[in-house]
């Protein structure tokens, strides 16, 4: 989690920081600093909360530097105060750093340097990384000293380095966090994600695991842990169709709701043609060969994803499936041989959870991983992967990356079943003609965003909810479960409704809000029953079923419908009454919607 950006060049630093740190506030937003050298002296400013507030602090004092580092954080060690902010500095304040990771033994560190005398203000992890640079250049040059800091860290980090003595200089770092390097002109850039600088670079080095970025007086070297030099080419900068700009929404999250059908299309144009009837997701087919099993790795909204998958894999080309939680998965003991197929699922690519799963089973089984984003440590680590066209996702509720997810898991189901024959070329058709028309279905539920907003309104003020599904719907119920959770505070689970009478069912009472999302699938007589027992203990139902489903309406107190559509295909449509919901419930409740508390969009530790 957090995010990092460093400038050196002919503009204005604290400008280009702070416009680097607003994009990278998805990371953390606990609280944010910069640092820069000033009259041969570090000096930092730094603030608790947003970057709004650091930006204000710096304004008022109107300092212009060409060269600065910059934070912004989700607490790890220590709590959100302005002490434990970064940048932090070394005793003699010659040195500042900024850091996005975990360092695993910074205990026995820190023990080791106060033997030493080294002065702590603050109670990170990353203050003993300066301490530790300050005490190597006591004996050794810089260079040296970064070798011999950097090899006794454990864990994973990105950071930046600038020197009091040495104002033309800055050092980058990256070990299992991201990390990108830039340059244009003259003008050099750091950032922990591509969108903290995409609008002032064309190209960018996406650096590998365990570089270093030496950049001293304009020139600059990577070199790998043992100080040899290495070759890094610059890959392009995508510019991104979707702005991350709100575009008139009074949220991010609501604009990317609303952008879910473009992402979609986006999604899956280009890798299926009807009238040929072949599917091709960019993945080399002979990944599909001798699958014995699949297993789906993921975290949270992704898992949900995962979930809605397993269907398609086990029902398309007849393939025991499995989902584990990536963070979870690490402690089983599996005897998976090599035709037991991976998938690693992640919007973000950077989930630790998940890159620690996919590297226990790295080398031994092949792992196909579906993520937003191109250069991610995820997608780098995997045999294969496809990637979802959504553009950034900013607010912190995942949204158009879960439906996009989901789009590509069905795509790449068919395309194993095209491969197997496991399922025949005309069905194949259908399901993709089927899969062409939920951008549009999708609009008609965007269109009648007020009513749901209606509905909401009516809700708000419940203290806890439950949602229930069933089948292919079950993980739509977790996932409308978490988004409820997460951008309102209100408690909420969720079942797969024939679980409600093994236990949850006595949480009901007079007045219990219950969330079904019953449409007209193989499970929806089943789930009827669940509702009428609910109901008939007091329970307000509020439904998303398929339009002319009267039993359905009579049993609930607000119905939300979908158009008929194929029951593989349902989740796209059930999802965006679930999220809404969720927003309109958050707005009444006059929370930070794209912010949520305690939150990160990209959860780079375990
Ligand atoms: C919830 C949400 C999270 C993420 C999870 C995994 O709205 O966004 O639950 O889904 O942290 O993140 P990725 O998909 O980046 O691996």
């Amino acid at each position: 989690m957090c995010g990092i950006v460093g400038y050196i060049g002919k503009e204005s630093a604290l400008d280009i920081i702070i416009e680097g740190l607003k994009h990278l506030e998805y990371r953390g937003y606990d609280s944010a600093g910069v640092a820069f050298v000033e009259k041969k002296k570090i000096k930092k400013i730094r603030e608790k909360g947003k970057v709004d507030l650091l930006k204000k602090s710096i304004e008022e004092t109107k300092i212009k530097v060409h060269s600065a580092i910059g934070h912004t954080r989700w607490a790890t060690h220590g709590s959100p105060t302005k002490e434990n902010t970064h940048p932090h500095s070394d005793c003699k304040n010659k040195i500042a750093i900024v850091h996005n990771g975990i360092i695993e033994n910074y205990l026995d560190l820190k023990r080791m340097l106060k033997a030493k005398k080294h002065k702590f203000s603050s109670e990170t992890d990353t203050e003993v990384i300066v301490h530790l640079l300050e005490e190597n250049l006591k004996h050794y040059p810089i260079f040296d000293s970064i070798l011999n800091t950097i090899n006794v860290l454990k864990g994973s980090f990105a950071l930046l380095f600038i020197f009091a003595d040495y104002p033309n200089l800055m050092i980058g770092i990256r070990k299992n966090s991201p990390l990108i390097f830039a340059e244009k002109e003259n003008n050099f850039y750091f950032s922990s994600d591509i969108v903290g600088i995409s609008s002032y670079v064309d190209k960018a080095y996406f650096l590998d695991d365990e570089t270093i970025v030496f950049l001293n007086n304009s020139k600059y070297s990577f070199f790998d842990f043992k100080g040899a030099e290495k070759k890094i080419f610059p890959k392009k900068v995508e510019k991104s169709s979707f702005f991350i700009e709100k575009k008139g929404y009074k949220h991010f999250m609501l604009k990317e709701i609303f952008e879910q059908p473009e992402a979609i299309r986006e999604t899956i144009q280009d890798r299926y043609s009807i009238e040929r009837g072949e599917i091709d997701v960019g993945v080399d087919e002979s990944l599909f060969e001798n699958i014995e099993k699949i297993r789906i790795l993921s975290c949270g909204t992704s898992y949900h994803a995962g979930l809605i998958g397993q269907f398609y894999f086990e029902n398309f080309s007849g393939i025991e499936t499995s989902v584990s939680l990536s963070s979870e998965f690490y402690y089983r003991d599996l005897e998976d041989t090599e035709s037991t197929l991976f998938i690693a699922i992640s919007q973000s690519g950077e989930t630790a959870d998940t890159l620690k799963a996919i590297r226990k089973i790295k080398g031994k089984n092949k792992i196909i991983s579906i993520t937003n984003v191109s250069e991610s440590s995820i997608t780098r680590e995997s045999d294969a992967f496809i990637l979802t066209h959504c553009g950034p996702e900013i607010s912190v509720a995942a949204t158009k990356t879960f439906t996009s997810q989901i789009s590509l898991l069905f795509l790449l189901a068919l395309s194993i079943a095209q491969k197997t024959e496991y399922i025949k070329k005309e069905k194949i058709i259908s399901f993709l003609e089927e899969l062409r028309k939920i951008p549009i279905q999708m609009e008609e539920i965007l269109n009648k965003s007020e009513s749901i907003e209606k509905i909401a309104y009516k809700y708000y003020q419940k203290e806890s909810f439950l949602y229930i599904g069933r089948w292919i719907n079950y993980p739509v119920a977790l996932e409308g479960s978490l988004k409820l959770k997460e951008i309102s505070y209100i408690f909420s689970e969720a079942y797969a409704g024939g679980q409600l009478k093994h236990g949850p069912i006595s949480l009901i009472d007079e007045g219990t809000p219950l969330v079904a999302v019953a449409p007209d699938d193989r499970a929806r007589n089943n789930i009827l029953s669940n509702i009428e027992e609910a109901k008939t203990r007091g329970a307000e139902i509020i439904s998303i079923g398929t339009k002319g489903d009267n039993e359905l309406l009579s049993l609930s107190d607000a119905m939300f419908v979908i158009s008929p559509v194929n029951e593989f295909l349902s989740p796209l449509l059930t999802t965006i009454y679930t999220q809404l919901f969720a927003y309109f419930i958050a707005l009444r409740r006059g929370v930070d919607i794209d912010q949520p508390r305690n939150l990160a969009k990209s959860v780079t530790v375990e």
